[in-house]
């Protein structure tokens, strides 16, 4: 099948590319699929290793994409360019109903900007965030992506300020919720810490690290003072650290390794990963995603990181912010979790994102 023949007029299209979009985008597609609605997938590619990519599909039952444009790495121009010529030539003469895009990776803002220079409608699903830090490329994504999407769905009420603020406030906004919480509550009875413990030869309390945020892991001199942090972290409580690819040459190379305490593995499924979130003691992160799950699975999460997209994770979850140079401090006075969650990431937001976007399109 040629890529000009893959998408045919009238479908609703929806583009992933990297990890974080997996468990955002299926209960959307489920939701849509259920409703009769006509959809395509395609796959940008921008991640292609079996734990980041492929395991995704087949455990959270993701349709097989009808095109992976095989993208794979570059930096932000290169991988950016070669997903919107991917798109463009798949759309061809084609007239799909509308793109569906997620998040705030490169993927997200290619595929947005391919759709709205063709005229084609784009809905946003987790439109709004902002760390109000135009230093992480992720930011950048999400402001070029709300301004070019005519649908942009929400997960959390502060992000409709955001998005009036940058005047967005005429758009078509809708609070749905959070579709990426749905696909961790239907995993729910999946997450087996026990398993996961015993799989990895864990005894006792553990805390789980991620690292892969390019302003942590890119230079060495901050990957060594993040090091050196965790290492000290790891002298009351081993820290289990799944390494993506990115941080992997830095951290690595100032030391990671040397620690004892300090069990370094590969990237996990997302079942074995949540399942080790879940059992966890506390996390450390600079993961946009994991603030979000471990809000839901009340495991106290320090964030790395300056900033947040994601305060509500703050004010209605588990999470704080803070630096290298105070997180041993941090985690010997974790504060007591609190007993509430955010509004609407009840399990069903993929049903309102499916919902909002068939009424969306009835009136076009
Ligand atoms: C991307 C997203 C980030 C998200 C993260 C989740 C952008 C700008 N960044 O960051 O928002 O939090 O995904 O994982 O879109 N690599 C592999 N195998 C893969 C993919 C990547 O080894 O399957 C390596 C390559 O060396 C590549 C590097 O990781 O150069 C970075 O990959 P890239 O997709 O550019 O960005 P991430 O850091 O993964």
């Amino acid at each position: 099948m040629t890529q000009q023949s893959v998408i045919q007029s009238g479908d609703v299209v929806h583009i992933t590319g990297a990890r974080p979009n997996f468990p955002k985008a299926a209960p959307v597609i489920a939701a849509l699929a259920a409703a009769g609605v006509a959809q395509k997938l395609i796959h940008t590619g921008q991640h292609y290793d079996e734990a980041l990519s492929e395991s995704f599909f087949q455990i959270l039952d993701l349709p097989k994409p009808d095109l992976n444009l095989g993208v794979g790495s570059g930096s932000h121009a290169t991988q950016t360019a070669a997903i919107m010529v991917g798109i463009e030539s798949a759309i061809g003469n084609s007239k799909p109903a509308m793109i569906v895009v997620y998040g705030d990776v490169n993927s997200t803002v290619a595929a947005a900007l391919v759709a709205a220079k063709l005229g084609i409608l784009v809905a946003h699903v987790e439109a709004g965030l902002r760390s109000f830090d135009l230093t992480m490329p992720e930011e950048i994504n999400r402001k070029l992506t709300d301004q070019l999407s005519d649908l942009l769905l929400i997960t959390s009420p502060e992000a409709k300020d955001n998005l009036e603020r940058e005047g967005l406030g005429d758009r078509e906004i809708f609070f749905v919720g959070n579709s990426m919480i749905d696909t961790l509550l239907a995993h729910l009875h999946e997450f087996d810490e026990k398993k996961i413990a015993s799989k990895l030869n864990l005894d006792g309390d553990y805390a789980v690290a991620t690292l892969h945020r390019p302003a942590n892991v890119d230079e060495l001199e901050t990957a060594k003072d993040i090091v050196s942090a965790l290492g000290q972290v790891s002298e009351q409580t081993q820290i289990i650290l799944p390494l993506h690819p990115r941080g992997k040459e830095s951290l690595m190379q100032a030391g990671l390794a040397k620690f004892d305490q300090i069990k370094v593995i590969e990237p996990l499924n997302y079942i074995d990963f949540i399942s080790l979130v879940k059992g966890a003691k506390f996390v450390i992160t600079d993961s946009g995603g994991v603030q979000e799950e471990t809000t839901i699975l009340k495991v106290p999460c320090l964030t790395l990181r300056p900033n947040t997209e994601r305060p509500i994770t703050i004010t209605h979850g588990t999470n704080q912010l803070v630096t290298v140079s105070d997180l041993v401090k941090r985690v010997a006075n974790l504060s007591p979790v609190k007993d509430v969650v955010p509004p609407l990431w009840d399990g069903t937001a993929g049903e309102r994102i499916a919902a909002a976007i068939i009424e969306f399109l009835g009136r076009k």
